[in-house]
């Protein structure tokens, strides 16, 4: 395999980044292919609740589907939850940023928001503030972030709800990945 000369970036020359970039492309590529292979393997993460993260996951995508949203709300509901299985502490900022460079900026800060707006559901019964969202409030986003919450992820732990599988859902987040990056994401601009 084609390497570069370098064993410190600073003495990189254009020869050796533009191999990079090859590189780099194609791994940009797989991208829709690994967050599958992340979204699968919440089948066994966190136990507790009556359906598998993934099954959650699922289901909030499925009723964001049977909701008429658009295909890009429908994969930030499939995927809302990915960041779990590496920070659990955190998992909203994870999942936002994987969705970031190919979604608005109203479904990033969406995403990136829902477990603090989902706290809502849960703070009170361990001593917390619940209403930790409503530093939000005049927010342009606040009312789509707390109606993602409640109609698509809290509700969505039902062992008996009609969950569309995931095969319907994999060729839209090929769709969204293939979109051209929004280049103020990559670049920092
Ligand atoms: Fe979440
Ligand atoms: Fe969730």
């Amino acid at each position: 395999m084609e390497k570069v000369k370098f064993i410190e970036m600073k003495d990189g020359d254009k020869e050796d980044y533009e191999l990079l970039a090859k590189f780099e492309d194609k791994y940009i590529e797989g991208t829709a292919d690994r967050v599958i292979r992340i979204l699968k393997s919440l089948e066994s993460s966190l136990g507790g609740y009556k359906v598998s993260r993934l099954e959650h996951s699922l289901q909030a995508a499925s009723r964001a589907l049977r909701d008429q949203a658009e295909e890009e709300m429908v994969v930030a509901a499939l995927l809302h939850d990915i960041g779990d299985e590496i920070a659990p502490l955190n998992h909203s900022e994870i999942s936002a940023a994987v969705l970031r460079p190919f979604v608005s900026e109203k479904t990033h800060w969406i995403v990136q928001k829902h477990g603090l707006f989902q706290s809502y559901y849960f703070n009170h019964h361990y001593g917390h503030d619940r209403n930790l969202r409503d530093k939000y409030k005049d927010h342009p986003f606040f009312e789509n972030t707390l109606n993602f919450c409640s109609r698509w992820d809290q509700n969505s732990f039902d062992p008996n709800y009609d969950t569309i599988d995931l095969k319907e859902f994999i060729p839209m987040v090929y769709r969204i990945f293939k979109r051209e990056p929004h280049k103020h994401v990559y670049l920092g601009l």
